[in-house]
């Protein structure tokens, strides 16, 4: 069985567009869990878009799974986390006008930076990963220079998600080949983005893959399943 981290950061997004109490990702992140979600995961952004800090302290309180943070290679970052101490931490590039993560991190330009940042968190038991592109050079690079603080990585699976027939049969293939590439080389592999019921499947039959985060097409649905029982809910309120 993979294990499924539910992101809850689009909860967020839905209580900012009103910067109000609710809906709390707090709560759904409970359910989640009640659901089977082996854990959550979370994108403090270094705009605070949708999650805040305060999210995290709640969040470390409340989840009973694995608590994944998902954080830019910055100080700002690096002394959140250490002061929240999640289970695990996932590096991730981060550009601020972008609408989500686009893409992996570059080990090759950005590995001495990662390293700087793993190290710490791990000298505090933090598991960390990194978000890479489903590139052997980039796993090749990050087992030659960052495997003593970096346990595994979550793949990209962005390029897969968005594409169709033969090219989602060459991606998912590439994802075959880096996960055989980490596990061989003794790193855990997770991996995400883009991922919905209709693409999902065939990840998830990697064998090796401890892990999908999966977060808007969960919220996405959930606002339709769930709104039957809101209109519902308010008629009966109204009298
Ligand atoms: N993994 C990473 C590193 C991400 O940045 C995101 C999006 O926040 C996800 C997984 C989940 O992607 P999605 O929201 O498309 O399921």
């Amino acid at each position: 069985m993979t294990d499924l981290s539910v992101n809850v950061d689009h909860v967020a997004t839905l209580r900012q567009a009103r910067k109000a109490a609710y809906p709390d990702p707090i709560e759904a992140a409970e359910i989640a869990e009640r659901q089977g979600a082996t854990g959550i995961t979370i994108h403090l952004r270094s705009d605070r878009r949708h999650i805040q800090e305060s999210d995290l302290a709640r969040l470390r309180q409340s989840v009973k799974g694995k608590l994944n943070l998902e954080m830019a290679t910055t100080e700002e970052m690096t002394t959140i986390a250490l002061r929240y101490g999640p289970d695990q931490v996932s590096l991730v590039p981060e550009r601020p006008e972008e609408v989500t993560t686009e893409g992996g991190l570059d080990l090759l330009s950005s590995g001495e930076r990662v390293v700087a940042v793993a190290k710490q968190l791990d000298a505090k038991g933090i598991v960390v990963s990194v978000f890479v592109d489903p590139e052997p050079r980039q796993i090749e690079h990050l087992l030659s220079t960052a495997s003593d603080y970096v346990a595994g990585f979550e793949i990209n699976t962005d390029s897969y998600s968005s594409a169709e027939g033969a090219a989602a049969a060459a991606e998912l293939q590439k994802i075959a080949q880096v996960t055989a590439m980490g596990l061989d080389g003794g790193l855990r592999v997770f991996a995400g983005h883009g991922l919905n019921t209709a693409n999902v499947g065939p990840v998830a039959s990697i064998p090796g893959i401890e892990e999908l985060n999966i977060g808007h097409s969960i919220v996405s649905r959930a606002v339709l399943v769930g709104m039957e029982q809101a209109v519902r809910e308010m008629l009966d309120a109204m009298g």
